[in-house]
């Protein structure tokens, strides 16, 4: 616990007064909550928070005309039945719990710092319901929409989403969208660039504001999702693990550089992996609270054209927090790899959008992949790429193949 309370106060003293959220972080202190960055070494709690069993399959049953899904899917971790707490509405008010919007002003020192905090009594005296964070990195539009808007309906409390756009974008989703003011405070970002990584973190620091975001996963506007929302989020919800991936090979190794060494990232703690993480709030929290391997790799990337760091940073991260068991080590985001181009994944045209092919994703690994420890888990929730040109056969395919729509 050394330096974790170290932290807020020495960042609290540079922002005097300047910071609107503070008189809510005086809220936080009132009620008993204790501010802190959780240490790796701090004894791990898998939800942050204590929430009320999620009754999916009541609620938002998939239709009945949809076929029943290939794999068993996971059940929601079941949790003892206890007395719902009573609801305080001016703890429902405060605004931190679950904030209205998305738009601020804080800036993103302000912001990671805010986002950060992470309250240590783990029965909170309000009820709810642990809602998955989709985080969409795209230049403006999202071509893919409608589809998601579909994946998404009927699911309300159960979704947030946060988009990162190109700073210059001005347009907007229709008010009825699902992603209608959800977009961001943005900055220009470069592929290959230590500006993409930071717009991945300011989209994770964004959704940790909402307390109630307990599931982080990164999409562009090319990823689409093979299963229907009930499936994704009883997957996600109930997994014990983290889907960062993160591995270690000759080709990675060969990127390493003496660099990181003076900066304490040893070549026994590199590792690679896709960018496209689904990861828990614990994860989300030190990934926003990092403020070693995250520099190490700006600093290494000035001035360099291409310094892979979107391929490298963050399963590095994960491997000097040594967050072992609780990674699966592997991205549930379906990238074809077997038709590359210029490094990048094939990407798929509308005439390539067909039942076998979905079907092919959704089966991909078979019973190889593990899920909780048990060796029947769906190996991909996500695929990518997809042109836009491949929304109306998606649409078409979503109701038979993917259960939504
Ligand atoms: C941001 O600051 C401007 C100017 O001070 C203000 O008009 C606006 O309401 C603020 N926005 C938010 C979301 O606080
Ligand atoms: C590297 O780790 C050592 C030991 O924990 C620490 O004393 C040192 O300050 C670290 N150096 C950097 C550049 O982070
Ligand atoms: C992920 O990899 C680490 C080593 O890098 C290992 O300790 C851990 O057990 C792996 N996770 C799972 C779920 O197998």
């Amino acid at each position: 616990m050394k330096d974790t309370t170290k932290k807020p106060t020495r960042a609290a003293s540079r922002l005097g007064g300047r910071l609107i959220g503070v008189a809510s972080m005086l809220l936080f202190v009132s009620l008993g909550f204790v501010l802190g960055v959780t240490s790796s070494n701090a004894m791990f709690i898998r939800y942050y928070l204590p929430f009320m069993p999620p009754s999916l399959r009541s609620s938002a049953a998939p239709s009945s005309s949809s076929p029943p899904p290939l794999t068993t899917p996971p059940t929601p971790p079941s949790q003892p039945p206890q007395p719902p707490p009573p609801q305080n509405p001016q703890l429902r008010s405060a605004g931190f719990l679950s904030p209205s919007g998305v738009m601020h002003n804080m800036t993103d020192e302000e912001l990671y710092w805010r986002a950060s905090m992470a309250p240590m009594v783990r029965r909170t005296p309000v009820s709810r319901v642990p809602k998955v964070a989709f985080l969409f990195l795209v230049r403006g539009e999202l071509p893919l929409r409608p589809l998601w808007e579909k994946f998404f309906a009927g699911h309300e409390g159960r979704y947030s989403i946060y988009v990162h756009a190109h700073p210059s974008y001005t347009g907007s989703p229709p008010p009825d969208s699902a992603f209608y003011g959800r977009y961001i405070p943005s900055q220009i970002t470069k592929w290959g660039d230590a500006s993409l990584v930071e717009a991945e973190r300011r989209l994770l620091a964004n959704a940790l504001l909402d307390l109630g975001n307990e599931r982080f996963a990164l999409f562009s506007e090319a990823c689409i999702p093979v299963y229907d929302f009930p499936t994704v989020y009883a997957f996600l919800t109930g997994s014990d693990t983290s889907f960062v991936d993160c591995y270690e090979n000759g080709g990675s190794r060969s990127r390493y550089r003496p660099f990181f060494a003076t900066r304490n990232i040893t070549l026994a703690r590199w590792r690679k992996g896709a960018q496209w993480f689904e990861m828990d709030r614990a994860l989300a929290l030190e990934s926003v609270a990092d403020d070693s391997c995250f520099p190490a790799f700006r600093d290494f990337c000035v001035g360099r054209r291409e310094c892979l760091i979107d391929e490298h940073y963050l399963p590095t991260l994960v491997s000097l927090l040594g967050w072992g068991r609780r990674n699966a080590n592997r991205t549930l985001t379906y990238a074809d790899w077997k038709r590359p181009v210029n490094r990048h994944p094939h990407t798929h045209g509308a005439d390539e959008v067909t039942e076998e092919r979905i079907r092919e994703i959704r089966d991909e690994g078979g019973r190889r992949c593990f899920y909780n420890g048990a060796r029947k888990g769906i190996c991909n929730l996500f695929a990518r790429k997809f042109s836009p040109d491949t929304l109306q056969p998606l649409l078409r395919l979503a109701p038979k193949v993917m259960g939504f729509g």
